[in-house]
């Protein structure tokens, strides 16, 4: 039924696994051996992270796209067809609209959604969904940051990050990556990532990265696409925004490089995903045909 089910080719589904299973049996060791960083302190004495809640950040201005959230696709709004893709995770015990706008909350109430109102200054998706983690009544170990712009997200992509994080303790932020398609690379506006042997990231770039001696595209290397989608610990969330920019954040525009150049870990899981993610007016057309072909509905 869902043709973009993720780890459908052997290969990707072997590493993922591996990775998974890396995480869990080094998990222990790894958080004893960073216990005495004072970064990790507040990772010490906490129990397994089990309470999950998938946050949906929202606004209305954008400068390439006004109303986005809202825009119609084959007869839905994109973000109640992000929703659903999200209610369908089954390790988000909440999933919750933040957003800063009335005809976005209405519209989400609409449907049936819990919706957090959230301040206009929020300068990115991270900080909304800090500031609506911090207005909950209830408390939660892992929030998913899950962007609207993904209206097609797989909920297993979803709880890949989710279980991800969980069984890596001395992470505080979980992401995925797909194949890069050799088209896109050299597109800076496909984010590129490169990940050690346990699958934590090294880095990411808005530039290829491995770069080849040759200055080439190599068609043999398995560069990794970057998705927009990413899971945090919640404790970690609250300070995050606060985090001051860093330089390599700041030259390459990558609010992820922050975690990175703060000193903490990220772990990253290989799925299989096509993305299309609706950033300008023109994609919504581009996934509408990408639906119809696929029978998706
Ligand atoms: C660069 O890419 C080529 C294929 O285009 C590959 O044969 C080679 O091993 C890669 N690495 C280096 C260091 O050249």
């Amino acid at each position: 039924m869902n043709p973009m089910s993720i780890c459908s080719s052997s290969s990707s589904s072997s590493s993922t696994k591996s990775w998974v299973v890396h995480g869990l049996v080094v998990g222990a060791a790894v958080a004893a051996a960073i216990g005495a960083h004072t970064y990790f302190y507040f990772r010490r004495s906490r129990r397994f992270r089990s309470r999950v809640i998938g946050i949906i950040p929202a606004r209305f201005a954008s400068s390439r796209f006004e109303g986005k959230p809202l825009v119609d696709i084959l007869g839905k709004p994109m973000i109640q067809r992000t929703y659903e893709r999200a209610k369908l995770a089954s390790m988000l015990d909440q999933v919750v609209v933040a957003t800063d706008d009335n005809k976005i909350a209405e519209c989400c109430r609409g449907f049936g959604a819990d919706v957090i109102m959230t301040a206009e200054s929020c300068r990115n998706g991270a900080e909304r969904c800090s500031e609506a983690l911090q207005k909950l009544n209830k408390k939660y170990d892992i929030v998913v940051n899950i962007q609207g712009d993904e209206p097609l997200i797989e909920p297993e992509i979803i709880d890949g990050i989710v279980k991800a994080l969980q069984s890596a303790p001395d992470a505080v932020f979980s992401t995925a990556v797909t194949p890069l398609k050799p088209g896109d690379a050299f597109d800076t506006n496909r984010v590129k990532c490169v990940v050690d042997n346990l699958g934590y990231a090294i880095y990411f770039s808005r530039g290829l990265i491995p770069y080849n001696k040759s200055g080439q595209v190599n068609p043999d290397f398995p560069y990794l696409l970057h998705l927009g989608i990413q899971s945090y610990d919640a404790e970690f969330l609250k300070i995050y925004p606060d985090l001051p920019p860093t330089p390599l954040q700041l030259e390459e525009d990558l609010e992820q490089l922050k975690v990175l150049e703060n000193g903490y870990k990220l772990k990253v899981i290989k799925v299989e995903h096509e993305a299309h993610g609706v950033d300008v007016p023109e994609d919504v057309e581009k996934i509408e045909r990408f639906m119809r072909e696929k029978n998706l509905s």
